[in-house]
């Protein structure tokens, strides 16, 4: 069925790029890898080690010392995958609040980067797989098979969020998280290294009036075809 093997998209916060990603590599039997995931993570242990996020050197380092461990789930509570560090599950600490604060931060370091695109790359390099990030199609997987740029309004996607954390039972103001989506997208894009842009040979999907469903049959279709 399906021919390609190194699927690449990207495209800002919560513009849908993890269920996109997660439905095709599901329907494909590939892996899919959520790089986002990795910033995390880093972002996670420089705030439990207590080491000041302005720290470029001490952040870098640490990104390139210590391993992120992400695999298949082992519990069924909505988890895509496990990520473990330092022998800690921090699957879910990696989704709050303050990560998200800082996480635009860490990621702008082209130290950091440098470390964990290498990973990325030698994991998306084996093939059968779908990566999902900001800068997959453009500097970790510039050879991918096929490139997807995931995109929405600023309002769109922060009404998709605070619906996502409303039926969680969570408590948030739309206006807040509009304005950390705006935010993020203004460090993400405007960073010196691999900021977010479309690769040229990108195809970009606006889903702005999509559902999750008709996104998925469009690029199943470009996979399949
Ligand atoms: O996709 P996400 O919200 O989990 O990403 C978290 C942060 O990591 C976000 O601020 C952008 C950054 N990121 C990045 O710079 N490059 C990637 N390939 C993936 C994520």
């Amino acid at each position: 069925m399906a021919i390609v093997s190194i699927i690449a998209i990207d495209g800002p916060a919560a513009s849908g790029k993890s269920t996109l990603g997660f439905r095709l590599a599901e329907a494909l039997g590939y892996l899919y890898f959520d790089t986002g995931l990795m910033y995390r993570a880093v972002t996670w242990l420089v705030l439990d080690r207590h080491i000041a996020i302005t720290n470029q050197a001490a952040v870098t380092l640490l990104a390139e010392e210590i391993p992120i461990d992400v695999s298949p789930p082992s519990l069924a509570d909505g988890r895509a995958c496990d990520v473990v560090v330092d022998h800690r599950d921090i699957t879910w600490e990696i989704r709050k609040p303050e990560i998200e604060i800082n996480v635009s931060m860490v990621s702008a370091y082209p130290g950091v980067r440098e470390a964990l695109t290498l990973q990325q790359r030698r994991i998306g390099l084996r093939g059968r797989v779908v990566m999902v990030g900001r800068d997959i199609g453009t500097i970790v997987l510039p050879d991918a098979d096929i490139k997807i740029y995931l995109d929405a309004s600023a309002e769109e996607r922060a009404h998709r969020r605070h619906q996502e954390i409303t039926a969680r039972g969570g408590k948030v103001n739309y206006e807040d998280i509009l304005a950390k989506v705006i935010e993020r997208d203004r460090i993400d894009s405007t960073r010196v290294v691999a900021p977010l842009k479309p690769a040229q040979d990108a195809v970009i999907i606006d889903s702005d009036h999509l559902d999750a469903d008709t996104v998925f049959e469009k690029v199943f279709d470009l996979c399949k075809s």
